[in-house]
């Protein structure tokens, strides 16, 4: 059998370089808080354990990994404190006790990391045990290494030390492998020698890549475990290592839609959330953005520069460009937009019809009605094939508390129809156009709330021939 495994996440820093009072790993690329990334990825590996340590913003961390799970990693996830950040050395070292009896190898690995797959850490532990080393350090060749600590080997091909690029010569510096910060140690032996760490002349820090000259000192097997990728094992510095993650994220994202039957016109313009479902043969215009736990059927269309979020999208829907949709349910063949405003708890029909400038809120539209321009409708209940003539708006509020308008099966809204809530208007009745509705309306009437008309024939002419007052000195 082999060895079990506990997976440790270094997670206290503050990531200086980002200029943020919020902890680094708390900024989101990809639709994902970078720790959530960490997190998820470590969940989907068969560790015994998982323990992330936290130091800044320590209590905002562990909130960030409960909310987005409520039992993170199956309930195998612990926090451990570094109360000081002294360095990744030291952050290992604060969770000693738990760490040395959690299981006798260590997977390690810093929380800026976000694409890091679990199929890249299951190999280089299958590796790692194989090789029986008694740690190994995943590298990688980078074309740009700067930044990132140096591997250095000896002449025959041995990991000797890594050398933190701040402290390197300008001839290690030269150097394109890279530790990627994901090690796989034996536990044993990793915190024999955190015991021994001493911080670093120019920082101060006590530094988890010292470990490795440590060891080699002592002749222990050491082994550099290089992947192909360079971009799976960037870590997150900075705000532009931010974006760039957040754009490799989103375009594995397309892929996976792509790869799945959907047409995404631009695919460097659209944002797919990681937990986005989409119907084959849909197609998403450039700059669609589908958030959250948003699910699209098939056969769709979602226009340019629209943003769904939280919401179901039947099969056969259009949604038309520059329309906002949050926490809502749009059903088979309706269409919305362009440029409308679906707001939380909203049901539309199937076929219905929700024009350009129309918001809805917390409402239900019955399959085939139609409310196509310049409309509020806000808390109402509105049956079948009712049509909401342009300008309908429902006013939902007295100043104090909110009220329904309920609108029965067939009934035709005038345009420019203001409807007082609370209000019941009865199926096939008509509201005529301009009308300003404050009491219900039985079924099969026609509503009228609207002065008449006055006419003063001639009235321009004899205002012309008014003498025009004196202007006052
Ligand atoms: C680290 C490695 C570097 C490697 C790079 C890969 C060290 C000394 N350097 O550098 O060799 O090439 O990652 O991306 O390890 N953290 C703590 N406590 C602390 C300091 C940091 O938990 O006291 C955590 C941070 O929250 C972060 C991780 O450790 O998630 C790495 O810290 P970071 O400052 O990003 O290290 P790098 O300079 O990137
Ligand atoms: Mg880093």
């Amino acid at each position: 059998m082999s060895k079990p495994f506990a997976v440790a996440i270094l997670g206290a820093g503050l990531g200086s370089r980002f200029k943020s009072k919020q902890a680094k790993l708390l900024h989101e690329a990809g639709g994902r808080k970078l720790i959530e990334h960490a997190v998820g990825t470590a969940a989907k590996l068969s560790s015994s354990k998982i323990f992330v340590i936290v130091g800044y913003q320590a209590n905002e961390i562990q909130r960030a990994i409960t909310e987005a799970d409520g039992k993170p990693g199956g309930g195998k996830v612990y926090f451990l404190l570094q109360d000081k950040q002294l360095g990744t050395g030291h952050a290992l070292k604060c969770g000693r006790k738990e760490l040395m009896v959690a299981a006798p190898l260590l997977l390690v690995y810093c929380g800026d990391t976000p694409l890091l797959r679990p199929e890249t850490l299951r190999k280089f532990i299958t590796y790692h045990r194989k090789s029986k080393a008694t740690a190994t350090v995943m590298t990688t060749i980078m074309a740009d290494p700067s930044g990132y600590g140096r591997m250095v080997r000896s002449a025959d091909g041995q990991v000797s030390a890594i050398v933190e690029h701040k402290s390197a010569s300008a001839e290690i510096r030269t150097i394109r492998e890279v530790n990627t910060g994901i090690y796989c140690f034996d536990t044993k032996e990793l915190f024999s020698q955190l015991d021994r760490l001493k911080p670093d002349r120019l920082t101060g820090e006590y530094y988890l890549t010292d470990v490795i000259s440590g060891l080699r000192q002592e002749g222990k097997h050491v082994k550099g475990y290089p992947i192909d990728d360079e971009r799976e094992v960037m870590g997150v510095n900075t705000r532009i290592e931010l974006a760039q993650a957040d754009a490799l994220l989103q375009a594995r994202k397309a892929i996976e839609i792509m790869l799945g039957g959907v047409t995404i016109m631009q695919p460097e313009s659209v944002r797919i959330d990681p937990d986005v479902e989409i119907g084959s043969d849909t197609i998403l215009e450039p700059g669609a953005m589908l958030l959250g736990s948003t699910r699209v059927g098939r056969n769709c269309r979602i226009g340019a520069y629209s943003r769904i979020t939280n919401s179901r999208i039947e099969d056969g829907v259009t949604i038309l460009q520059c329309s906002v949709v949050a926490d809502s349910i749009i059903k088979r063949e309706a269409s919305v937009g362009p440029f409308a405003h679906i707001r939380t708890g909203t049901e539309v029909g199937p076929q219905a019809k929700i024009g350009n400038f129309v918001e809805v809120k917390k409402s239900k539209i019955g399959p085939g009605t139609k409310a196509g321009h310049l409309t509020y409708l806000g808390d109402a209940i509105i049956g079948d094939y009712v049509n909401v003539g342009a300008g309908t708006i429902t006013c939902n509020y007295d100043g104090e508390n909110k009220h329904t308008t309920i609108i029965e099966n067939n009934v035709f809204i005038g345009s420019g129809t203001e409807l007082v809530a609370p209000t019941l208007i009865g199926r096939n009745a008509y509201v005529g156009a301009g009308s300003t509705i404050t009491k219900n309306v039985p079924a099969d009437a026609l509503a009228l709330a609207r002065t008449h008309q006055v006419l003063k024939l001639g009235w321009v002419k004899q205002r012309k021939q008014k003498p025009k007052a004196k202007a006052k000195k």
